[in-house]
């Protein structure tokens, strides 16, 4: 296990276990970062006023971090180790420790990251568009930033269910399904239909649902058709899905999401379990009538006035609702799939409905003490003049058209870098297509995931700076330096020495990896992973500068050199393949 924190951390409490006994042996290092050294341990300060509270003597934090200084055993790690300041312990780690293990994250195939000891089942709910209607950006977000978790918690060894809770009931589906008989069936079914442009259609049914006092009444009575499991109702409802789920496979075929039909449990699978969860609630006595309608109050929600806040479970009219969807949805992913953890990753401004909709599953017994309900909440995309986002017409903008336009400028860009030969179309297009894929991935991934973020083509697709592209040219840089010394990067072996202060930032950096990863996996924050990502690259661009590979000054150093180029590589394609983004084999 290379992790310096780790190795750190043990034996940091090996030597308060043996200066103060092992009540202290599980006491937290408080291992940070150093501005002085690699790491520093800032334990005695809080020691100190832990000893003084049990011994009723005053504590010098500097005289118990000589203490721990005097029973600590590093000298297998360390080329320095001293107390500074008020108390800290710094430590640098020495040059021979950090290439040994270096060496040994080259010869592990998980690159030095340990799986869990206890894995998890972890649903991981992400995309959820709505059926007959266009994706939006926000799904846009969802969808990347969900699959990213996703793939990153299975990395660490948790059982990881991909959960698409797609919009495919409800109300609108009256009209929506009125609007596809007055359309044809038949054209719809073929998907070259207006049915196919999704926004026309559900725009079209919204108008007229408005406008045509016949068409709304048809609409409500198919809402009851539909509700009932009216045959004829569902099959034309079915029809509605299929075509919603071709376009939806379309664009994550387009982003190379991990997602499959065998993910979507849409709404429409909770349609059985609405009833019983709200008599459910009514038999506990947690929810009341209200104006006619099934509401709970969970305690410590309020509107405006200070009024309590409910959540309604059944309309006034017998109808449910999107929360009671959600009730119901917690109940089957506690009971039936038995979830240890959920992660909702949908945007910001739903944050309220969830909040209440987990408070009320605790009410109801329905989630343990230990189950994690957590809602990762996406903040707005918006357009570059800080509005949400729309296209220039001032309508929604379409997710397949943003996509096929940000391959596109990568063209565009691409074509600019200088070659001696020109490239094959083939080539150039799997080329492009992954570079304008993956800035756009990027950019959604290395912002923090709650934070509005602004979408700009120009900034996502440059060739520098922290972009998609620029990482992806930072692999097939790596790559082209094996191709001219001829090697394999698997045939890189080293042996690693650490011959140079860049060497050494390079190697101390990529055994970071792991640590990185279950903090990401454990906050469900991808950015945090971009972030290392952008540092390795950042590393190994000193490295570069400052250590010839193919001219090193002997073939050591070089076969030493080449072996970090091959962690490097490892680590980065890796970390990109866990993000989503694409990497093309050279550019
Ligand atoms: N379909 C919803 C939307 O487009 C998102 C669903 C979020 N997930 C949930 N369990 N409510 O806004």
């Amino acid at each position: 296990m290379p992790d310096p924190q780790l190795v750190l951390s043990a034996r940091v409490q090996a030597a308060l276990s043996a200066a103060f006994g092992p009540s202290y042996a599980d006491a937290d290092p408080v291992i940070r970062p150093s501005q002085f050294a690699d790491l520093q341990s800032n334990v005695a300060l809080p020691l100190a006023k832990r000893l003084q509270a049990e011994q009723g003597e005053k504590q010098n934090p500097r005289a118990v971090a000589e203490e721990i200084l005097g029973e600590l055993d590093v000298a297998d790690l360390v080329s320095a180790v001293e107390v500074s300041g008020p108390g800290f312990l710094n430590f640098t780690f020495s040059d021979d420790w950090i290439a040994a293990q270096a060496q040994d994250v080259l010869g592990d195939e998980r690159l030095g990251v340990p799986r869990r000891e206890r894995p998890e089942k972890v649903i991981v709910e992400y995309s959820s568009p709505n059926v007959a209607k266009e994706m939006h950006v926000g799904h846009l977000r969802t969808t990347i930033v969900g699959d990213a978790i996703a793939r990153i918690l299975e990395f660490l060894g948790d059982d990881v269910v991909r959960d698409n809770h797609v919009g495919d009931w409800g109300t609108p589906f009256g009209m929506l399904i009125e609007q596809l008989l007055d359309v044809g069936v038949e054209k719809a079914a073929t998907d070259d239909s207006s049915v196919s442009d999704l926004t026309a259609f559900y725009q079209a049914a919204r108008q007229k649902f408005d406008s045509d006092e016949e068409f709304a009444t048809r609409s409500r009575q198919r809402v009851v058709m539909l509700q009932a499991g009216d045959a004829e109702t569902m099959r034309l409802w079915q029809i509605l899905v299929d075509v919603s789920k071709r376009y939806f496979n379309n664009v994550y075929r387009k982003l190379g999401v991990t997602l499959t039909d065998d993910d979507i449990k849409g709404e429409s699978f909770y349609n059985d379990l609405l009833a019983p969860t709200a008599q459910e609630l009514t038999d506990k006595g947690i929810a009341e009538i209200s104006e006619g309608a099934l509401v709970v109050f969970p305690p410590g929600f309020k509107g405006r006035e200070g009024d309590p806040l409910p959540v309604i479970v059944r309309k006034s009219d017998g109808g449910y609702n999107y929360s009671t969807t959600d009730l119901a949805t917690i109940r089957y992913r506690a009971d039936t799939e038995h979830a240890d953890r959920v992660v909702y990753v949908v945007g910001a401004p739903q944050a309220l409905h969830f909040q209440m909709a987990f408070a009320v599953a605790r009410m109801a017994g329905w989630v343990s003490d230990g189950m994690r309900l957590e809602h990762a909440e996406i903040g707005n995309v918006l357009g570059t003049d800080g509005k949400i986002l729309r296209t220039r017409a001032g309508g929604t903008v379409k997710l397949a058209e943003l996509l096929d336009e940000a391959v596109e400028r990568a063209g565009t860009e691409f074509d600019k870098i200088e070659r001696d030969q020109p490239l094959d179309e083939a080539v150039r297009a799997d080329i492009v297509a992954k570079v304008g894929i993956g800035a756009v991935k990027y950019a959604d991934l290395s912002v923090a995931l709650d934070s509005e973020y602004i979408f700009d083509f120009d900034r996502m697709i440059a060739f520098r700076g922290n972009t998609g592209p620029y990482l992806q040219y930072a692999t097939a840089r790596i790559r082209s330096i094996f191709q001219k010394a001829g090697v394999a990067p698997e045939q890189a072996t080293g042996p690693i020495r650490i011959t140079h202060p860049a060497e050494r930032a390079l190697a101390l950096r990529l055994l970071d990896f792991g640590a990185v990863l279950k903090q990401a996996g454990d906050t469900a924050e991808p950015h945090k992973l971009a972030a290392y990502v952008y540092s390795v690259a950042d590393a190994y661009t000193t490295f570069y500068e400052n250590c010839p590979v193919l001219k090193a000054p002997d073939e050591e150093t070089k076969a030493s050199r080449l072996a970090l180029c091959a962690v490097t590589l490892r680590t980065l394609e890796t970390g990109l393949e866990l993000l989503g983004v694409p990497v093309p084999e050279r550019m």
